[in-house]
């Protein structure tokens, strides 16, 4: 339980409906694909391009997008440590979620701090949680800069900015690495599905 946890008198609510109810009924399991990588590093392209190869293949899914969830269920959060942590907390808890009512829901979230994605991974049982690092560097990130924030980071306009003035700790065991930095959309794409077939998350 969360340190956070402030609900007391509160009794868990088994429903007849379980999750391997969930999973028979949806035809594959429930799992999250946690993509974490630079701003810019093709997280959210990456889980998109992927969600739509498996909804086109009748898996139930979802995206939680980090630039998304921070217009409403993260919209209090800004960027220091702490907040990050709590971001990471409050939509590990909703990924739970998902997986528990059997979806594959992708995650594209920066999600910097090696602890935080860890308490993320410890939520979930054993193979549930697919680490994705996408692993362009911060040169190419910085290149692109499709959202102009680099730039706007550099001139020290923006505090806090990953890779700038806030560290990114890389995955030391990530379950797929992806070079987003120099393989195209379609490679990446297949580099996850590959391992998503390898271990029988989905069947061809
Ligand atoms: S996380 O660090 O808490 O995981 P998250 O993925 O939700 O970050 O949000 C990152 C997005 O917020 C970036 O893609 C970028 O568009 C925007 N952003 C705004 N300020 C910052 C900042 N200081 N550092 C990183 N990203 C920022």
């Amino acid at each position: 339980m969360s340190e956070q946890q402030k609900s007391s008198n509160v009794v868990w609510h088994e429903g007849e409906v379980n999750r391997a109810d969930r999973e028979a009924k949806n035809g594959h399991k429930g799992v999250v694909l946690w993509f974490t990588g630079l701003s810019g590093s093709g997280k959210s392209t990456l889980s998109h391009a992927v969600e739509n190869k498996l909804f086109q293949m009748g898996v139930h899914t979802t995206v939680l997008d980090g630039d998304n969830v921070r217009h409403g269920l993260c919209g209090d959060l800004g960027f220091s440590d702490v907040a990050r942590r709590e971001n990471i907390r409050r939509v590990g808890e909703v990924s739970k979620l998902f997986v528990d009512a059997g979806i594959v829901v992708l995650t594209a979230f920066i999600s910097p701090f090696r602890e935080d994605r860890q308490v993320v991974r410890k939520l979930h049982q054993a193979g549930d949680f697919i680490e994705i690092y996408c692993a362009a560097s911060l040169e190419t990130c910085e290149s692109r800069d499709v959202k102009g924030l680099y730039k706007r980071a550099r001139q020290g306009e923006i505090k806090n900015f990953t890779g700038i003035s806030s560290p990114y700790e890389v995955p030391e065991k990530a379950e797929i690495t992806v070079d987003t930095g120099s393989l195209s959309l379609d490679e990446s794409v297949q580099q996850v599905m590959h391992y998503l077939y390898a271990n029988g998350i989905v069947i061809k």
